[in-house]
């Protein structure tokens, strides 16, 4: 059951990584991954020595990678994507490059595999829109609103198609926020946590009411590993925490946390076309006996903490490396 991982060295892909090493430690694992700012390789350092693992650096746009690493895999989860919505309004096109296109050679690449199972594509909630009351369903039309969530989307249906066209065993979740261990310090929650540590301000958009469902990445990890096995083709799974959070109160939360006032909190310009909240219905996948099983309260403590106890992770991310700074530099002081 060999398993390719493409984006297996960022936040999610290498906690699902260490979680399949896990659950199937029979099963070998190929993770495919550029190493752009946010990929780390020593994210996935504890699986050194694991028998059938293998690390390549390489693009999911390049079409030979793809096939080199795809070769004999009976399961395909697609995490390569450039994911960051402020990095978006500014640089749409490694976004359009890496999500859609790259996503359509991995999808022509498992097209000639003769021993795939199941081609995950991990695909998000942002992909709906804006949802200002209720809970959105995989069956309702998608209405993305940023470069970042267009190309998902772009992505998302592009994986379907395949499906539908060729008889892919292609499937498709839709996450929530996740938040955990191993996140770029540039997401709200790791941003907002190692500020704090070093008491400086957080800047916190708008009204800070916009409100965000929050999942613990071991619970997303959980709920792609199921379906690897139970998930049918052509279909899509929301995947949510059932933690819908303003980021008022996040905020709040997180400086209670690392033990920091709340005069940390600076209110800041509004995201450009900020998606005002986000909700998912997940009766589909809890029909399937999935249910997220960390609470909030106590997955958020862990996650300061992890960043409290691992500043060698993330200080020469936000000190020493460019990629931080200067997107930093551009979008909070620009
Ligand atoms: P991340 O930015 O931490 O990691 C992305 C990884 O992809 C990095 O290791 C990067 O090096 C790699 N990558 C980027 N471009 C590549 C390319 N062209 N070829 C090969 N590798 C490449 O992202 P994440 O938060 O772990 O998100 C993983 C996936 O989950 C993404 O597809 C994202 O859209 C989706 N998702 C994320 C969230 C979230 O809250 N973080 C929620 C729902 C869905
Ligand atoms: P983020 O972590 O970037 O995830 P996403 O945009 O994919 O939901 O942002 C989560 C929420 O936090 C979102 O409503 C924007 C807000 N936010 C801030 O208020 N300040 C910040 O510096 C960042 C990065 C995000």
């Amino acid at each position: 059951m060999k398993t390719l991982v493409t984006g297996g060295a960022g936040f999610i892909g290498s906690n699902f990584v260490r979680h399949l090493a896990r659950t199937h430690p029979d099963w070998p694992i190929v993770v495919l991954d550029k190493l752009t700012y946010a990929g780390r390789r020593e994210n996935l350092q504890d699986l050194e020595g694991h028998p059938g693992f293998e690390f390549v650096q390489g693009d999911i746009t390049d079409p030979q990678a793809v096939a080199r690493t795809m070769d004999g895999c009976a399961y395909v989860v697609n995490f390569a994507a450039e994911t960051h919505v402020d990095r978006s309004l500014y640089d749409a096109g490694s976004f359009i490059h890496t999500d859609v296109h790259g996503t359509f050679v991995l999808l022509e690449e498992a097209r000639r595999s003769r021993t795939l199972r199941t081609f995950v594509q991990i695909s998000t909630d942002e992909v709906y829109g804006s949802v200002p009351t209720g809970s959105s369903r995989e069956t309702d039309p998608l209405m993305p609103r940023n470069p970042y969530s267009a190309s998902k989307a772009g992505a998302d249906r592009l994986a379907y198609s395949y499906w539908a066209t060729y008889g892919l065993p292609v499937l498709v979740t839709r996450a929530s926020n996740n938040y955990g261990s191993h996140q770029f310090p540039e997401k709200i929650i790791p941003l907002f946590v190692t500020h704090a540590i070093d008491d400086i301000p957080v800047p916190l958009y708008g009204d800070g009411l916009n409100v965000r469902d929050w999942l613990h990445v071991d619970d997303h990890c959980r709920a792609v590993e199921m379906l690897l096995t139970q998930g049918a083709p052509g279909e899509t799974y929301n995947v949510g925490g059932g933690n819908e959070v303003p980021n008022i109160e996040l905020t709040k939360r997180i400086l209670a946390l690392v033990g920091k006032p709340e005069s940390l909190i600076q209110p800041v310009t509004d995201r450009m076309g900020h998606d005002r909240r986000y909700s998912l219905d997940c009766s589909k996948l809890r029909a399937m006996g999935w249910s997220p099983q960390v609470p909030f309260e106590r997955g958020l403590a862990e996650t300061v903490e992890w960043y409290r106890a691992h500043p060698e992770w993330w200080r020469p991310l936000k000190e020493a490396n460019p990629a931080f700074r200067e997107h930093y530099q551009r979008h909070y002081r620009g």
